[in-house]
């Protein structure tokens, strides 16, 4: 296991590159294997998530040739089984959209029972509504295993809006007999990149990105080589980096629109953000307000950005409060950034901040992907320094990091967790 050592304190200035959307990526990757045709897929983040669905996909039989390090080749005509056991599901979550993928594919499909995370308890109530108004026999133990004669579209209204369960409906769907309407869906620019691919692969998809996704569904689908959109969250965190180090930085291979809840949010508290066609400039100079942060689904502010918002705002000048309304559990970071000095108060799902000065460097350790992120923030923002560990969290989601961080000027080295001699040394080299 490593850690980040992190000597903060300095503005960050510069470009960053971001990757492709990990979330889009996963839907995407499940559905590749729904032909039998050949698919490449382009533009994939090179993240451990990723890459265990790979593993996963490439464990039913399905061909998986990488072509590069940002692009994949699949080929579904190999699968021997319809069956993903607990290893995968355990490594990543996301592998339940095999379930809609073989489901659509195949009439047939079993999935090991995805347990709760770190964020939540996260029910998949609503993946079984769809696959069983889809006219598949769903049993659930610790397999979810479904099974029909022949998917039959159908008109479904989910009773809250899930990213997961539209992804995974929507992949059946594409496959079944005749004409399924899907209401209150998730509209997240992921979930149109999703149905983007399978309609590049012959599906017959409209509506992805409002509340209502009507598909046709059709016969089979055929191959087709693919890019994946940007990681908007990557994105929204070297945004947060630029607001919370009084840096100046352009974040390029971004779609603007995607960002807008984020960057309304940023210059809500004093944040310059200069929008370009496919970039950002963010650039901060002064300490900013506080604000209020509700969660919500897209187009409101989203639920992985709250971390690092959060750390924006304890060091802002006022009170501010975060409201999370997807994820009951996503503030187990807080009892991280204590350790750096941030006075938060969490009280159910709201979390109340008295924005300080500054941070003080700590030994903190992630909790989570996306809170992960935000410790690394609060370190960089620090004077002084700092050490994160968990990295294995952070490297979930987002390609090549630190290497990214030390692009912008960022003084962070990635370490083994007992490498105390490389620890000292960091430590030394930064007094000298
Ligand atoms: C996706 O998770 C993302 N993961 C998450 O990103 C993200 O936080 C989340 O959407 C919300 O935007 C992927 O795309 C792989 P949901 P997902 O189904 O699909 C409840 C990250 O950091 N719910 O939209 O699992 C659920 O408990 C990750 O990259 C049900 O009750 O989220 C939650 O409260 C973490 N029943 C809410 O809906 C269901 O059947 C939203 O969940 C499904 C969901």
């Amino acid at each position: 296991m490593e850690k980040y050592l992190v000597r903060g304190g300095k503005a960050l200035a510069g470009e960053v590159q971001i990757s492709g959307a990990k979330n889009a990526a996963l839907g995407i990757l499940a559905a590749a294997i729904m032909t039998d045709d050949e698919v490449v897929i382009e533009n994939l983040p090179d993240v451990s998530d990723i890459n265990a669905l790979l593993e996963a996909i490439h464990g039913i039989g399905a061909m998986v040739e990488r072509i590069d390090k940002h692009t994949v080749k699949i080929c579904g005509a190999t699968i021997k089984t319809t069956e993903v056991n607990y290893d995968y599901i355990q490594k990543i979550r996301a592998s339940y959209y095999l379930l809609g993928a073989m489901l659509g594919k195949y009439n047939k499909a079993s999935v090991a029972m995805p347990g709760g995370c770190k964020i939540g308890s996260r029910p998949i109530d609503q993946h079984i509504k769809g696959f069983k108004a889809l006219g598949a026999k769903v049993v659930t133990d610790d397999m979810i295993k479904a099974e029909a004669t022949k998917l039959k579209g159908s008109h479904i209204f989910l009773d809250m809006v899930s990213v997961g369960a539209t992804i995974n409906i929507m992949l059946a769907a594409a496959l079944a007999e005749g004409k399924t309407i899907i209401e209150n869906v998730a509209k997240e620019p992921h979930i149109v990149d999703v149905a983007n691919f399978l309609n590049s692969m012959g599906a017959n998809i409209k509506g992805a990105g409002t509340d209502v996704i009507r598909i046709n569904g059709v016969e089979k689908l055929h191959g087709s080589t693919y890019s994946c959109i940007p990681d908007q969250i990557e994105a929204g965190t070297f945004m947060c980096l630029a607001a919370a180090t009084k840096g100046d930085i352009t974040i390029k291979n971004v779609i603007p629109k995607h960002l807008e809840a984020i960057t309304a949010k940023l210059v809500e508290i004093g944040v310059d953000v200069t929008e370009m066609d496919d970039s950002v400039r963010v650039s901060c100079s002064r300490r900013v307000n506080s604000a209020i942060v509700k969660t919500r689904v897209y187009p409101g502010f989203p639920t992985d950005m709250q971390p690092q918002m959060t750390v924006v705002l304890a060091i802002a000048d006022g009170v501010s409060t975060i409201n999370e309304n997807i994820w009951e559990d996503r503030f187990k970071y807080v009892a991280e950034l204590r350790k750096m000095g941030s006075v938060i108060t969490v009280e159910g799902s709201t979390a109340f901040v008295e924005g300080q000065e500054a941070f003080y460097p700590a030994k903190v350790s992630s909790p989570d992907l996306r809170a992960g992120a935000a410790l690394v923030i609060a370190a960089l923002a620090a004077d002084g320094v700092s050490e994160v560990s968990g990295l294995e969290y952070i490297e979930r989601g987002y390609e090549d990091f630190d290497e990214k961080l030390r692009m912008l000027g960022a003084n962070i080295e990635k370490v083994d967790i007992n490498d105390d001699k490389a620890t000292q040394k960091f430590k030394m080299d930064v007094v000298s």
